[in-house]
């Protein structure tokens, strides 16, 4: 980090700390040793990229406690850091894929806890290779990057906790309440709220990164979805009629995720699944299971500790790590 970018984020702190209070310019200055301009200007320039500081004429700067809508990078880092998680916010208008952007990051050697965020995706990423449709302010695209003490076989898992993490903090934040579809799509009245893929790059005995995209659709209207998917597509917008806070949003999913994925490294992975097996809408259910090689029906009888499906078929017990599940009640369609 640049000596400019460390006075940014300490300005930044001392403010965060003090939310809610002005803090006099000359304290400021006193204590990270710049000028009163230097502090003015740097403040100034925070404000004019969307960082919510107020400039109090003669009196100070203040941090406000409620903001409107923030995606702001210093600002998530503010709101998102714990003791022991720092996430580091990249930001951007308009990337082809932020997926792609984190496994670049990832691989030049960027940090566990580095995500990244875009307004819009020329080219977002679904599943087995679909494409993943991404609207300009429809809603979140963001990848998190994470180089977690895991086994090669234990990255689905990522994608299953990054789903209960989202239906958390949709909750909190939003009041709406989802289902888990396996592996990791959420939905509400059989629509998609979010969807999430993770891809990851291990060696025999650990994953060296695992990037965990989210797309939560918050914006998104009836007139964005195409008619063919206007059945099974649902947002923020359309269920409560209004927008949600997606910074306190992304920041409320990160907590999630990063406490989940700490207590997978702990060895916490059946707990954990039987959390997700509570919250999951395929178990118990009639199901076509489609992957590249078969289609197959069964029962959803189980989540193996690995977040496998185990689903009861008339050949036997089968665990999928991967596939397109159809639950019942759509079979047929
Ligand atoms: C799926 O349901 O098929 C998974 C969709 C994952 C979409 C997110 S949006 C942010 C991140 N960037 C991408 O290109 N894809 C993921």
């Amino acid at each position: 980090m640049s000596r400019a970018e460390n006075t940014r984020e300490r300005l930044g702190a001392m403010l965060w700390d003090a939310r809610g209070e002005i803090v006099p310019g000359p304290e400021l200055c006193g204590r990270l040793g710049i000028s009163r301009q230097a502090v003015w200007k740097i403040l100034n320039q925070l404000q004019r990229e969307g960082f919510p500081v107020m400039i109090v004429s003669r009196r100070g700067y203040r941090l406000p406690v409620e903001t409107k809508d923030c995606l702001h990078p210093l600002w998530l880092a503010l709101a998102a850091q714990r003791e022991g998680w720092h996430p580091v916010f990249s930001f951007h208008e308009e990337v082809s894929s932020t997926q792609q952007v984190a496994r670049e990051f990832a691989r030049s050697g960027a940090p566990s806890g580095t995500v990244v965020l875009a307004k819009r995706q020329t080219a977002g990423r679904g599943r087995r290779g679909r494409t993943w449709m991404s609207p300009p302010l429809g809603g979140i695209y963001m990848s998190v990057l994470m180089r977690p003490m895991l086994a090669p076989s234990q990255a689905p898992l990522l994608s299953l906790v990054a789903g209960l993490a989202v239906r958390d903090a949709l909750q909190r934040t939003t009041g709406i309440e989802s289902d888990l579809k396996w592996p990791n799509d959420l939905l509400v009245n059989g629509r998609k709220i979010c969807g999430i893929l993770t891809e990851a790059s291990s060696d025999p005995d650990r994953i060296l990164y695992a990037v965990t995209g989210m797309g939560i659709n918050i914006d998104m209207t009836e007139e964005d979805v195409p008619d063919s998917l206007r059945s099974a597509v649902t947002s923020v917008r359309m269920l409560t009629g209004a927008s949600t806070h997606q910074g306190w949003l992304v920041v409320a999913v990160l907590d999630a995720f990063a406490t989940l994925v700490q207590a997978l490294e702990q060895g916490k992975g059946s707990e954990i699944m039987k959390r997700y097996s509570k919250a999951c809408a395929t178990l118990g259910q009639d199901v076509r299971m489609v992957t590249d090689q078969e289609e197959i029906s069964g029962w959803a009888s189980g989540i193996s500790a690995e977040g496998a499906l185990l689903v009861e078929t008339a050949k036997g017990l089968r665990a999928f790590s991967s596939a397109d599940v159809v639950h019942a009640s759509r079979v047929g369609e």
